[in-house]
């Protein structure tokens, strides 16, 4: 049996006359859009019993559809359901098995709908329950975050600019900075799945459809927040997906940059820290080394997830209204975005957990450096000199420092003071822990703000929780 639910001849004649086994492959998207078999069926059920209600077909009608549905669900979901590629993606895989169940009066399904405004529903029903997945699983990298910051609080280490040493900070303090990336890419996870939660079923092929629909008990049923207002724009509109894929290469963008530090902290340059042994993977040939692979893999998944990104954009920027056969291209990349990100995301909250600091060693990469620098610049600043005039001596002081492979730490008042008669003897307090402790702002690396951050990240993460159970 063939079905033509679109009402019209074969798309490719040459295709059917040579018979469906030999049906050109380049149409096909089944593969990869059988993964909303869930999302056709349960928007194919809310259709079929808005068409009863409104009168359109009969109740034992829809009643023997929806069962029908049913069956094919269960049929998917046990893997005995036959998949078909000639029939090309799923609604047409669906609605095939679906005639073979129940017989015609599958065909009064397809009434007051076209694939194009159901494609759309299915995919904002699947970016919908994605788009939360992501938040969650950014919620859970964030308490990831917070639980190492708070482990760590005592652990001091250099902050860099350009990669050298800068001044000193909390190791919680730093890590709390990714605390607020994730944050951010929660609120634009939130913004697309808002974007992806408006119906767009009642569009029809584009310019609505001439039956008595009921648009908002559809919504209703599939727990949309509303229906699209421009049939036109509904049934072409793909932003939700180029929102989610943007949030997706920001995210990534971050999870990449932390990737990045693990990589780095773990080489014995830096022996910050130690990366959990499932995490880390042998060398075939070098038999000492541990590598830093998954979070490398973390670092470069980001190029095809920037990729995706402007594939969609790219197949979207020609086209005119309304539904183009392109469209159908923006799938595949989308579903390898929503894979990639969560296996990400699930990775680096592990890899996190798991990793070990090394906090003597980061304390003495702080310590064995010139990070006070600014610190002892405050202080000719505290003693009245003008902020450049200092820099200038602790610059040159710095220099000779350096030559003379000697730290701050190594000087005598006396030294200080052949630099400057400003100095006292209250100099040789400067340290590490006070440069830290000193930075007492709003956003600052102070024990107590950093313990505040803490605190606040902490309570924040309980209100998501909450509000996630409401
Ligand atoms: N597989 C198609 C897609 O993903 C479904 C819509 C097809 N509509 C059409 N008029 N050919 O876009």
């Amino acid at each position: 049996m063939t079905i033509d639910p679109e009402g019209t001849r074969p798309k490719n004649p040459a295709a059917s006359a040579r018979g469906a086994e030999l049906a050109s492959d380049f149409t096909v998207s089944l593969h990869y859009d059988r993964r909303l078999y869930r999302e056709d069926i349960r928007a194919s059920v809310a259709h079929a019993r808005m068409l009863s209600r409104q009168g359109i077909i009969g109740e034992d009608e829809s009643s023997q559809i929806i069962d029908g549905l049913e069956k094919v669900r269960v049929e998917i979901e046990s893997g005995s359901f036959t998949w078909k590629p000639e029939l090309e993606d799923i609604h047409m895989n669906v609605e095939s098995r679906l005639f073979e169940l129940v017989g015609d009066v599958a065909g009064r399904l397809h009434t007051a709908r076209s694939r194009n405004d159901q494609v759309s529903t299915d995919t904002r029903l699947y970016m919908r329950q994605a788009s939360l997945d992501t938040v969650i699983a950014l919620r859970n990298l964030q308490t990831a975050v917070v639980a190492v910051a708070e482990a760590n609080i005592a652990t001091v280490m250099p902050g860099y600019t350009h990669l050298q040493r800068a001044q000193p900070v909390l190791l919680a303090h730093h890590l709390l900075a990714y605390f607020e990336m994730f944050e951010r890419d929660a609120i634009r996870f939130e913004a697309a799945r808002a974007s992806a939660d408006v119906l767009t079923l009642g569009n029809g092929a584009m310019a609505g459809v001439p039956y008595p629909i009921d648009r908002d008990f559809v919504a209703r049923e599939l727990g949309f927040s509303g229906v699209t207002a421009n049939s036109m724009d509904g049934v072409s509109d793909r932003d939700f997906a180029i929102e989610y894929l943007s949030s997706a290469a920001i995210c990534a963008m971050h999870l990449s940059r932390m990737a990045e530090e693990f990589v780095i902290w773990s080489s014995e340059e830096f022996r910050f820290l130690s990366l959990p042994d499932n995490y880390t993977t042998g060398s075939s040939i070098m038999p000492q080394k541990r590598n830093p692979d998954f979070a490398e893999l973390a670092r470069g998944k980001t190029g095809r997830v920037y990729g995706h990104l402007f594939a969609m954009l790219t197949t979207l920027k020609g086209l005119p209204l309304t539904y183009n056969r392109d469209l159908q291209e923006d799938k595949e990349g989308l579903f390898d975005t929503v894979d990639t990100l969560l296996a990400t995301l699930d990775v680096t909250a592990g890899m996190l957990h798991g990793a070990r600091f090394n906090s003597d060693r980061m304390r003495d990469a702080a310590e064995s450096s010139y990070v006070l620098a600014t610190d002892i610049a405050d202080y000719l600043v505290g003693k009245g000199m003008p902020f450049r005039e200092a820099h200038i001596i602790v610059s040159n002081l710095s220099d000779r420092l350096i030559s003379e492979r000697r730290f701050f730490k190594d000087l005598s008042v006396d030294e200080f003071r052949t630099a400057s008669p400003l100095f006292d003897a209250d100099v040789l307090d400067i340290g590490v822990d006070s440069s830290i402790a000193s930075r007492d702002v709003p956003g600052g690396t102070a024990p107590g703000r950093v313990k505040s951050a803490i605190a606040a990240a902490q309570k924040s993460l309980r209100a998501h929780v909450m509000e996630a159970g409401r």
